[in-house]
């Protein structure tokens, strides 16, 4: 049964929006967490565009369950994980001028700088894992950096158009297979929403999935408790037909 991670830069976002105190990411972790979180994502960004230092050392603080840290892989952004030692960091490609992250992580083009970062974040005793697409070339090159965990991006999942989701979906499939036959733990995450989430959900293996905006954007409805609640019913209890959804 896979376990939920809830993102939380979009609260953070709306703070910055005004560059003021409220509403805090801190205190929302806290109810993410009474509607049932396994753990807590904040992605700290080199622009602090939403999540701030400060958010991340009271979460460090704070957090109950589990604490990931979405990062770049910089000389900036390790000192921060090593002196905050989050329980998981994963590394994520960043871009200045992107909305959100768009990519993987094009692990396979630097092996060796990551295999060293990963030894020095795990040799502290941090868990990492790489988000990267569901693509044999990349897997192999997570496997040789020495990391335990992947996260697969579901974001070309999450925006297929329902005749070509099934595709995506059979990609993300083999890849958890691929992964886990590398020995790799598998999570998952990026674009998905109470509609899409279940066929990620029943994948064998899947561990964890860390979703973010569909959350917050309930929440704004229903407040954060019960929004995370919702989603993490249909996370643990997915329905099993791997097409449902993709029909018209
Ligand atoms: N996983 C990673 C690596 C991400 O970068 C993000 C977005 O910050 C998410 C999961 C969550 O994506 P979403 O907000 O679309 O649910």
């Amino acid at each position: 049964m896979a376990s939920l991670g809830v993102n939380i830069d979009h609260i953070a976002n709306v703070r910055q929006a005004r560059r003021t105190v409220e509403p805090d990411p801190v205190s929302y972790a806290l109810l993410a967490e009474l509607g049932g979180a396994d753990g807590i994502t904040v992605h700290l960004r080199e622009d602090r565009r939403h999540i701030q230092d400060r958010d991340v050392e009271l979460l460090r603080a704070t957090v109950r369950s589990r604490l990931n840290l979405e990062m770049a892989a910089t000389a900036e952004m390790e000192a921060i994980a090593l002196r905050l030692r989050p329980d998981m960091v994963t590394l994520v490609p960043e871009q200045r001028q992107e909305v959100t992250t768009e990519g993987g992580l094009d692990v396979a083009s630097q092996v060796g700088v990551l295999a060293e970062l990963v030894g020095r974040l795990q040799a502290a005793g941090i868990g990492v894992s790489l988000f990267v697409d569901a693509d044999r070339a990349q897997l192999d090159a997570c496997s040789a950096t020495g990391s335990r965990w992947v996260e697969l991006h579901t974001g070309r999942y999450a925006e297929a158009p329902w005749t070509q989701q099934p595709q995506e979906l059979v990609r993300l499939i083999e890849g958890s297979a691929m992964a886990r036959s590398l020995g790799l733990r598998v999570n998952a995450g990026h674009g998905l929403t109470y509609q899409n989430v279940e066929p990620i959900a029943a994948i064998e293996g899947m561990e964890e999935l860390n979703i973010g905006h569909t959350i917050v954007a309930r929440a704004l409805a229903v407040g954060l408790e019960t929004a995370v609640r919702q989603m993490k019913a249909l996370v643990q209890n997915p329905r099993r037909d791997p097409l449902f959804g993709q029909r018209p």
